[in-house]
């Protein structure tokens, strides 16, 4: 299967999956979970981590223990979040400031979650074994998973 089915599969699974659940924690973790079980081997580490005052916090994830506190404008995850765009990062020690959890990882992408009030709410970050694991396909495709976890947890109204 291609890398891009492997997406559409994903995203037409995330929809039905999430649909009509709102708790934060729950719609993350089972979010990280299909992401983890549709691509498989490809990624390493999935995980959210949510904006909470100056800092991001661990939030859901699939794989080894994480970092708890992100500062913003530190590491991939604070850069993205403070620059507020999505991050491709194909050789994590040619990153400055890359807050290295796991030796393990080798290359990561890093998707803001940004509300329709334009607020970054959490970040999606996956890591990979490899180098150069992730391009635009990659890109594209988990900003629309992040836009599905958007609708469905932060912009619904209260
Ligand atoms: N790589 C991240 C830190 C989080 S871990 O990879 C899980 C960063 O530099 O932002």
């Amino acid at each position: 299967m291609s890398i891009e089915s492997q997406y559409q599969d994903l995203l037409t699974r995330l929809q039905g999956l999430i649909e009509g659940e709102t708790c934060q924690v729950s719609v993350l973790a089972n979010t990280t979970a299909l992401l983890h079980e549709v691509m498989g081997e490809r990624f390493f580490w999935t995980g959210f981590y949510l904006a909470e005052g100056d800092a991001l916090l661990l939030g859901p994830f699939q794989g080894s223990v994480a970092c708890y506190r992100i500062k913003r404008g530190r590491g991939v995850c604070g850069t993205a979040w403070e620059q507020r765009r999505s991050i491709v990062v194909p050789d994590v020690d040619a990153f400055p400031g890359h807050i290295a959890c796991s030796s393990l990882s080798r290359s990561e992408i890093v998707v803001p979650l940004i509300d329709a009030k334009g607020t970054v709410r959490a970040v999606l970050d996956i890591d990979s074994r490899n180098l150069n694991a992730f391009d635009d396909v990659d890109r594209k495709a988990l900003e629309q998973v992040a836009q599905i976890v958007v609708n469905q947890l932060y912009n619904t109204a209260q």
